[in-house]
């Protein structure tokens, strides 16, 4: 944050005051597409993503929209006047609004309640921008918020930078509002072209990785759930751990030992939320193509939390979206110590068709990240599933192969052999990865060895 912004900024001197604005629809539900949260739900969870974002909330309202957003000012009449008069008996500088405007409704909004009015996606952006600690992820997040603002440039919009900085504002917000459409169009190129050079350098490593032919596994799951606190209690990733929404955006990736020597990398991400905004997922998609690319998900569920039902359901809509729907997953219930002892309810057992694709178990696990409870039974089970689909290799190898054992050994094969006159009986177990490498690697070599193996592969495979 450069020092004028940091100037701009007053929730470091006193905390933003904020009223919020929930809007309900018939169904019930906030908002349209896949919200599934109460509009009470979403709501707290709005003033939870407010107090992370630095906010001091001052209070709420709801309106019923039975026939849809006002195109002027999203709400009715009535409840602009309303809310006028409640967020200066308040002293709220900021309106938030639960729902995505548009540029005119905000515009519209900001002339009528006479101070500035955010949404949703302004304020997960604000929160990204906060917790951006990588080179990667700062522009990652830059491109999202000038995504979001380019159609708010035009001549009529009233720069936020009048409106004092704060929520909404943060990270390249401030100054690019005072650049003109050209300069952002150009910005917003020349960030594509840096992120382009970030994707390929993830897809270098990422291709390096997959030459180490361990299974990949990505810790995925609602924000707060409990994915970095596990990532720790799985390896020594020593991962930012707080109770916040998105403490973790930038992906980090260990190496985990499986039961029986099978090693796997595992990689926690930035974590998912009801309506995450669109600029954020096209923003992010070299950290998602971690999740995207992994060959097993582990998603991680606040079992404490009232909604982890509907968590569960928004986070497995985003990972579809994203094109990891068919990735086999280890579903984990977390924070079993905060639990009382009435049983779990909630846990919807999965339809024949999606057992067989997923090898769920019929119940989750359960375990607490933060007291190490339910670890064994967890690894034990993503080890089963990275097992599944494994190639099992049965041959005699000529004497003289112990490179080729050596080598199947160090990438995470399982090996049994029988050492007699004739050679070396081997039974190798391997991930369908280590099978492709070893194929490609014995292909063009007339070794003896290089020929056993591939003739049993022939008969076998
Ligand atoms: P994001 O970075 O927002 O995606 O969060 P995350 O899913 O990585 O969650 P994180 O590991 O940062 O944990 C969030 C909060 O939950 C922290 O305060 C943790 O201490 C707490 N927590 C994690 N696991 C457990 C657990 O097993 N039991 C309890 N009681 N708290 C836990």
């Amino acid at each position: 944050m450069t020092a004028r912004r940091r100037a701009a900024c007053p929730s470091e001197e006193r905390p933003e005051r904020a009223f919020l604005v929930g809007v309900e629809w018939p169904s019930g539900e906030t908002g349209a597409g896949p919200a599934r949260l109460s509009v009470h739900e979403s709501l707290q969870e709005l003033g939870r993503l407010g107090a992370t974002a630095g906010l001091t909330v001052t209070g709420h309202t709801l309106q019923t929209l039975r026939t849809g957003p006002r195109p002027a000012t999203f709400i009715g009449a009535g409840k602009v006047a309303e809310v006028k008069r409640r967020r200066q008996e308040r002293d709220a500088g900021v309106v938030v609004f639960d729902d995505d405007l548009s540029p005119a409704q905000q515009r519209n909004l900001e002339r009528d309640l006479e101070c500035k009015v955010i949404d949703r996606s302004q304020l997960i952006l604000d929160i990204f921008a906060r917790h951006a600690r990588s080179q990667a992820g700062k522009l990652q997040v830059e491109l999202a918020q000038l995504e979001y603002l380019r159609p708010r440039l035009t001549r009529q919009w009233v720069h936020l930078s009048r409106l004092g900085g704060g929520v909404g504002t943060r990270g390249p917000g401030e100054s690019q509002l005072e650049v003109d459409r050209r300069r952002v169009r150009e910005r917003i190129a020349s960030l594509r072209r840096k992120l382009d050079e970030v994707d390929r350098t993830r897809t270098l490593h990422r291709r390096e990785r997959q030459r180490v032919p361990f299974p990949s596994v990505a810790l995925v799951g609602y924000t707060n759930a409990g994915k970095s606190t596990l990532m720790n209690r799985l390896t020594d990733a020593c991962v930012h751990v707080a109770d916040k929404l998105f403490a973790t955006l930038d992906p980090t990736s260990r190496r985990l030992e499986l039961p029986g020597g099978q090693p796997a990398i595992l990689v926690d991400t930035v974590g998912f939320i009801h309506k995450l905004p669109h600029q954020l997922i096209d923003a992010f998609k070299s950290t998602l193509e971690e999740v995207r690319r992994a060959d097993v998900l582990v998603h991680v569920l606040d079992a404490t939390h009232p909604r982890w039902t509907a968590h569960r359901r928004i986070a497995t809509r985003v990972l579809e979206e994203i094109g990891a729907g068919p990735t086999p997953v280890v579903t984990v219930l977390n924070k079993i110590d905060g639990l009382g002892p009435q049983p779990l309810t909630g846990w919807e057992t999965p339809s024949e068709a999606d057992a067989n694709r997923s090898p769920e178990p019929a119940a989750p696990l359960r375990v607490s990240a933060k007291h190490g409870l339910g670890i064994g039974p967890l690894i034990a089970e993503i080890a089963r599933v990275c097992g599944r689909n494994q190639e099992v290799l049965h041959t005699v190898l000529p004497p003289g192969s112990g490179a080729l054992l050596a080598w199947l050994r160090r990438n995470g094969a399982a090996v049994e052999a029988d050492y007699t006159d004739a050679g070396v009986r081997i039974t190798a177990r391997m991930s369908p990865k280590l099978a492709g490498q070893l194929r490609k690697r014995l292909a063009r070599h007339e070794t003896p060895a290089a020929v056993a193996v591939r003739s049993a592969w022939t008969l076998r495979c």
